[in-house]
């Protein structure tokens, strides 16, 4: 295994270091000043002004990235997100809970149907892709295209935020055909709305305005991103850590009414998304540390979700832990516009996973592999 491999794999004695001796330190590699501690990670979440989204302005012009919600600042993001917010409301996702149960029932049979089962392939990607695109409207035959775009915008996103600006024409093609895909869509339902996401965003209206035909297909592509892969990693770790932790398993399974505390535990404890970017748009400092206009920060929520200034022993994966303020989903204006179904979709994979198995195991750690290369 190679040595990046590993830290992937196991980042934490990692940032256990760098919190106790170099709690903000600038990389080269990355260009950045990385930020490991929880009450630094968590002010720079809210100063918005000072640490600004737009990461993506002017770094492309055939992906039009910076018309993104994830990368806007007030006041366009204001606006952005009160539409939003006003199409994906709780009640939206409330109201899916039985179908999203039967999907991962039908997932789960078909996996434990099979001979040689692969968590990851057979459970932990299909089940988001296709609660989010039932949920947007997409037709069935849709979904495979729909995961593989999703791993496009990932890989364009990380290409973009790692500073390899080049557009390869593979990515501009596929964004021009999801573009396409989405524009018809969105014709199709201001013409005939029916009862889902994409409807609600063509016809949400916040104090007369309404979302631009650019700015819908672009909220559904970071949905894509945002509902697919962080959830496949949100499953997958929560898959690994029981297994590495039975004795939990075995206290869930008497004890149900953990569910809620244990999927926020694994969030804490195996953070989904280790990598937040932010821009200085002015002279500051982070802990003593000076920063200037136009340098970036890399928030690890990862490292921030196990310091030991917060949380009482951190590296303990205890589903009995009291609520915990972890920064998974972020923190502020930007904070997950998706946690309630992020949230239900995984605790109902938990109690799918405890109605099927008594006990289970996995590979050894060597035999795993990341998801992503980031
Ligand atoms: C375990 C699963 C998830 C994790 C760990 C996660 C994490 C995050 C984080 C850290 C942010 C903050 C970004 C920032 O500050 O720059 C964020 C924003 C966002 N998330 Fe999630 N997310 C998850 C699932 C979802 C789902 C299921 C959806 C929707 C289907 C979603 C939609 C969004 C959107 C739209 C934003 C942007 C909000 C804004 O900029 O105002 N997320 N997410």
């Amino acid at each position: 295994m190679s040595a990046s491999t590993d830290l992937r794999l196991n980042p934490y004695p990692w940032y256990q270091k760098m919190l106790q001796h170099s709690p903000i330190v600038y990389s080269e590699p990355f260009g950045a000043y990385l930020v490991f501690r929880y009450d630094d990670v968590r002010s720079v979440f809210q100063d918005y002004k000072t640490f600004s989204s737009a990461l993506y302005d002017g770094l492309s012009t055939e992906l039009t990235f910076d018309n993104q919600i994830q990368g806007m600042d007030p006041p366009r993001h204001t606006q952005l997100r009160a539409l939003a917010a006003h199409a994906f409301t709780p009640k939206a996702v409330a109201d899916l809970e039985p179908r999203i149960r039967e999907i991962a029932d039908y997932l789960i049979d078909a996996m434990l149907a099979g001979q040689d089962i692969d968590f990851v392939q057979q459970f932990a990607v299909p089940f988001p892709v296709r609660v989010i695109a039932e949920m947007l409207g997409v037709p069935e035959e849709d979904f495979d295209r729909f995961k593989v775009w999703s791993d496009i915008i990932v890989e364009i996103s990380e290409r973009l935020l790692t500073g390899q600006t080049e557009e390869l024409p593979e990515h501009v093609a596929a964004y021009k055909e999801m573009k396409q895909y989405f524009q018809t869509m969105i014709h199709q339902r201001r013409a005939e709305p029916r009862n889902d996401l994409i409807s609600r965003l063509a016809a949400a209206e916040v104090d007369g305005q309404q979302l631009t035909d650019l700015e819908a297909i672009n909220f559904c592509l970071i949905l894509l991103v945002a509902g697919n892969e962080t959830t496949t990693n949100l499953i997958t770790n929560l898959i690994r850590t029981f297994a590495e932790h039975p004795k939990q398993w075995k206290l869930l399974r008497q004890r149900r009414d953990l569910i809620p505390q244990a999927v926020e535990e694994v969030m804490r404890y195996r953070t989904p998304v280790q990598l937040m970017f932010r821009l200085v748009t002015q002279e500051t400092e982070i802990s003593g540390t000076k920063l200037k206009a136009g340098d970036r920060v890399v928030l690890y929520l990862g490292a921030a979700n196990r310091d030991p200034a917060k949380f009482e022993r951190p590296d303990t994966f205890d589903i009995t832990r009291p609520a915990s303020p972890h920064l998974t989903f972020g923190h502020g204006i930007h904070f997950c516009l998706g946690a309630p179904l992020a949230r239900l979709e995984t605790s109902i994979a938990l109690q799918v996973l405890l109605d099927r198995l008594d006990a289970f195991e996995i590979p050894p750690a060597e035999a795993l592999e990341p998801l992503t290369e980031l």
